[in-house]
């Protein structure tokens, strides 16, 4: 039985974590080509706090707005669609949270298009670490930096979760793996990694022999990124943990080493065949994604305030 009401984060302006609280709200009605998802869990994401901090004064915002780009629960209602009652269903992008009411809320009516089934033997909790971080690592590595087991790969801003993910994806494929921190204390988390390396600004013509890069520290570091490649090597540009999110005065001519391949990657466009490949490759890999902390949704005050004084190491996980 779906209940008339719901609680749910909703926000209109800049709001500090501490000043975020639940509402009770309708549960959004169905209407075709959209589903009605009862969330279970859902994942914390930097890109969240940038709205809840900044972004959401943006005109393509819609006010006010139920935030989370990502979630896992079940079909309370299929609508139109294919999906069956009570199917495990995994949702992530596509306007979740910034033009259409996301998962910080108990019920989520989303685009059928951006729902989509998952087999798993993980846990809720442990599934819920996976839709962004995990679609965004695969999509980084495989589709944008063609990894394969012969690679030496470098994650420059390796301690995060998307940091964290795309190691143990590494890793499980057969890779060599080099981390970075700017945190000499963060060192010591970087045990998935085979090298662990503290990040100065300045890395380029330390190395030899890393043919792909993951830079998840953004513009601010990806011209030095651009000199730690081998010739053929490739980096792909998906983080902006930096802080500074263009290139200003690029110069690619110049900037970008002779032979070397420049990419980036944006979650926007997940897709069924992605995901699918991704739950079954985190299982036939026994992986375990890392979960920093465990919170209810009662505690969504809490669990943001710790996002945001970076308390917490590794997904953050919100359960229903
Ligand atoms: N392109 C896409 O579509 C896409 C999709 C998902 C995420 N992203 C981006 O990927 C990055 C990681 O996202 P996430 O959700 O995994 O983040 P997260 O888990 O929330 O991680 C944030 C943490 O990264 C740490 N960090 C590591 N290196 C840093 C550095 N050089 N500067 C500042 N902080 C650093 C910070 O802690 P310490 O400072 O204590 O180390 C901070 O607490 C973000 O920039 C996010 O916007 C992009």
């Amino acid at each position: 039985m779906i209940p008339k009401t719901m609680k749910a984060v909703v926000l209109s302006r800049p709001t500090q974590a501490e000043n975020v609280c639940l509402s009770e709200v309708p549960v959004p009605q169905v209407r075709p080509g959209w589903v009605l998802v009862k969330v279970k869990a859902f994942g914390l994401n930097h890109s969240e706090q940038i709205l809840r901090l900044n972004e959401i004064q943006a005109d393509y915002i819609s006010k006010p707005i139920i935030p989370g780009i990502e979630c896992v629960g079940e079909i309370a209602d299929p609508s139109d669609s294919l999906f069956s009652l009570g199917q495990k269903v995994a949702a992530l992008m596509g306007g979740m949270g910034r033009s259409f009411g996301g998962s910080y809320a108990q019920y989520a009516l989303l685009p059928a298009s951006h729902v989509f089934s998952v087999r798993t033997q993980l846990s809720w909790t442990e599934m819920a670490a996976v839709p962004e971080t995990y679609f965004t690592a695969w999509g980084s590595l495989f589709e944008c930096l063609k990894l394969c087991k012969e690679d030496t790969l470098l994650v420059r801003g390796g301690t995060c979760a998307l940091g964290y993910a795309a190691i143990r994806l590494a890793k499980a494929l057969g890779c060599r793996v080099i981390a970075t921190t700017h945190r000499q204390q963060k060192l010591g988390l970087l045990i998935w990694a085979d090298q662990a390396v503290l990040d100065t600004g300045t890395l380029a013509g330390s190395f030899s022999g890393i043919t792909k890069a993951l830079d998840l520290v953004g513009p601010k570091t990806l011209r030095d990124t651009l000199g730690c490649v081998e010739k053929g090597g490739i980096v792909c540009n998906t983080g902006i943990l930096g802080g500074v999110y263009t290139l200003n005065g690029f110069d690619p001519i110049k900037e970008i080493p002779n032979g070397v391949y420049l990419t980036g990657f944006f979650s926007n466009y997940p897709d069924q065949q992605t995901i699918t490949n991704i739950f079954s490759f985190i299982d036939s890999h026994r992986i375990k994604p890392d979960i920093g902390a465990i919170y209810s949704f009662g505690k969504i005050s809490a669990a943001l305030s710790d996002m945001d004084h970076h308390k917490v190491d590794g997904k953050i996980i919100v359960t229903m």
